[in-house]
């Protein structure tokens, strides 16, 4: 288990005060609830703590599964060029009417247009797709970098040194085509081997896989010493586990206590870890349960904390 579980605790409440602007304000029972419905970024925007995750989500399913998050009050979509279904989520934002500045879109750079030069070809096939003329967000999938064409071909030094990429990627924030940029699948060591170079923008988030079987509590520890935001990948276990995290035994137990479901439990804990949290569906049904997050009492999210740790 983690040696820093108390510092852990210590964290989670600073962390919720420090990333914290606006609360959300729900109440279900008799049980009040508070977590930030937003992390403010350091360009100063405001992401919104729960996303729609969209991998996996074929075509004929993912847009109606956009329509129905919009509906049910989600203003986060994560994205990704390798989904291979931004035209169908880009059709579904158009006919929700809801207007571009008021939904958070994200998108993401696979691991073949590293090279400099196919940055922004990359991008502008997703923005076209995505029928917008800007990301809120753009992140660098992978770490690793393959050479375009090749079939799955290394590119050595764009992999020991993605400084040339993250400078495509900078550019593409100065032309306005990116609100914000970020790097996804980095561990500890790759992020300091980016941030170690003069970048004129930080990487605005760390997209990650977080989850019960794998809560990377010193991960956390070190982003929120370093105020770099995690974004929690395969929140529920990914589609392989989702079930087996949803019968973790702590988890049903502190789900019953709280008369709220095992999904909006594991949920919530994330954003109460202080990530931004993107469960993926294209259920109706879960979607709009996905959606509603709780503060988990202390003991409670110790608990859990506890248990995840253990595994
Ligand atoms: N950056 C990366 O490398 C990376 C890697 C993986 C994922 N991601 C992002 O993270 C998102 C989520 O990750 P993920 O798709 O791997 O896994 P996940 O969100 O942990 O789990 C998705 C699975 O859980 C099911 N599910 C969702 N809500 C449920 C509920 N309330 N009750 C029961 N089952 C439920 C879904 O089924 P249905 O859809 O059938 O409802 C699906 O099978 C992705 O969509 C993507 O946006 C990023």
């Amino acid at each position: 288990m983690f040696a820093g579980f108390k510092g852990l605790k210590a964290y989670i409440k600073s962390t919720v005060q420090w990333l914290h602007k606006q609360p959300c304000n729900r109440t279900q029972g008799n049980y009040n609830t508070e977590l930030p419905s937003y992390y403010l970024l350091p360009s100063g925007d405001q992401i919104p703590s729960v996303a729609l995750g969209v991998s996996k989500a074929s075509p004929g399913d993912v847009g109606q599964a956009v329509t129905a998050a919009l509906k049910t009050g989600y203003r986060h979509i994560d994205g990704a060029w390798t989904y291979r279904n931004e035209e169908e989520i880009g059709k579904a934002i158009k006919e929700s009417g809801i207007p571009r500045d008021q939904i958070w879109l994200t998108s993401k750079l696979w691991t073949t247009f590293h090279a400099p030069d196919d940055v922004e070809p990359a991008l502008d096939e997703s923005l076209t797709k995505l029928g917008t003329e800007y990301l809120d967000l753009y992140i660098i999938h992978w770490p690793i970098a393959h050479k375009k064409g090749g079939k799955d071909e290394l590119d050595v030094a764009l992999t020991a040194n993605p400084y040339p990429t993250w400078k495509k990627l900078e550019e593409m924030v100065d032309k306005g085509k990116v609100r914000n940029i970020g790097i996804s699948n980095f561990n500890i060591g790759r992020v300091k081997n980016l941030t170690g170079n003069p970048l004129k923008y930080q990487p605005a988030v760390n997209q990650v896989e977080l989850n019960f079987w794998n809560p990377q509590p010193e991960l956390i520890e070190w982003a929120r010493d370093n105020k770099l935001l995690l974004q929690s990948f395969s929140p529920l276990g990914g589609s392989k586990r989702a079930k087996e995290t949803l019968n973790v035994p702590e988890i049903t137990e502190i789900a019953k206590k709280l008369n709220i479901t095992p999904a909006q439990v594991i949920i919530s804990w994330h954003v109460q870890r202080g990530t931004v949290v993107l469960p993926k569906s294209v259920t109706p049904s879960r979607i709009e349960e996905n959606f509603k997050i709780f503060a988990l009492p202390g003991d409670l999210f110790d608990m859990l904390e506890t248990a995840a740790e253990g595994i």
